[in-house]
């Protein structure tokens, strides 16, 4: 079974893709009455309507988490009209803290994949506060930030998406690390394909285009995460061992240890496998190391009570 904790536009998005995946049945939580249990009837009907096999359920209760394989954790404020990913720290700590603990009451051998902003710093949140191991507790946003870079890169080469491997590291922010050179089709770096004009804009489409999306609809990305929580979702209850690129709370990997930060990882039943060390140049690393530095500033922020 796959938990899914906040039942908003992330959360039933994912819901959506994961139950027409017929990835696993799946249990919708969230604080406001009615709304899972809303939200878990509506699918219902789509998925009857599908002839789709799995089964979808809405509660306030977080007893009902218990047995999950799998928990996705899609809860908190998300950002608003002119608002930076950054400014949700203190907000939202709270919230997350309270959710480590309720795992680890009710699901301590799930794995579990967080969403809520700023990710990278509510990865720590969520780490230190569950005391999981930190091969089951990851942060979802590379899937995202590469799977738009994907896209821009699609949009002026040609190439299918599917064709095309691009690699975000670093912050789930302003501060993002886009790696152009390891970004390639069919291992040809894009920076062979294109001018630097097009890849300095692909950089900036891609850093931005999470704020674009508020400021066009007023309010924040919902597909593009549920996609990228339901691949996720399939690596795991599927132990397909797939990569890519997650927050991973790093041990000496990159060099770095007391940080969780978007590097690629090896997904499966256990959670993460493994964790891939790019070839960077010095270049490239000193991108990544600011975006560190970024994330360690959102750390830093964290009022301690929510790490214990
Ligand atoms: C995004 O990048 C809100 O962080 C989310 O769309």
């Amino acid at each position: 079974m796959i938990a899914i904790i906040g039942s908003g536009r992330v959360g039933t998005s994912a819901a959506q893709y994961i139950t027409y995946m017929e990835l696993d049945d799946v249990v919708l939580i969230d604080i406001i009455k009615g709304k899972p249990q809303g939200e878990a009837l509506d699918l219902s009907h789509a998925l009857s309507i599908l002839n789709k096999s799995v089964r979808v359920t809405g509660s306030n209760d977080f007893k009902d988490i218990q047995g999950a394989d799998l928990v996705l954790v899609t809860a908190g404020f998300p950002r608003g009209p002119g608002m930076t990913r950054e400014q949700l720290v203190a907000k939202n700590a709270e919230i997350v803290s309270d959710i480590g603990k309720k795992i680890v009451e009710y699901a301590p051998n799930a794995v579990t994949i967080i969403t809520t902003n700023p990710l990278d710093a509510m990865l720590y949140v969520l780490y230190k506060s569950s005391k999981l191991p930190r091969e089951r507790v990851i942060g979802f946003s590379g899937v995202l930030d590469s799977g738009r870079m994907k896209y821009y890169i699609s949009q002026r080469t040609g190439f299918s998406p599917a064709s095309i491997n691009a690699v975000v590291l670093g912050q789930h922010g302003e501060k993002m690390a886009p790696i152009p050179r390891l970004s390639t089709v069919m291992g040809k770096p894009v920076t062979q394909m294109l001018s630097d004009k097009d890849i300095e804009e692909i950089i900036s489409e891609t850093v931005k285009s999470g704020a674009k999306i508020i400021e066009l609809r007023g309010y924040s990305s919902s597909y593009g995460p549920g996609a990228g929580l339901a691949i996720m979702a399939e690596s795991v209850i599927r132990n397909q061992h797939k990569t890519f690129l997650a927050s991973a709370c790093l041990n000496g990997e990159y060099g770095l240890s007391d940080i969780c930060v978007n590097v690629p990882i090896v997904l499966g039943r256990k959670g993460i496998e493994k964790i891939i060390e790019l070839p960077l140049n010095d270049e490239e690393k000193k991108l990544f190391m600011e975006s560190v530095e970024a994330i360690r500033r959102n750390i830093a922020e964290i009022p301690s009570k929510y790490l214990e």
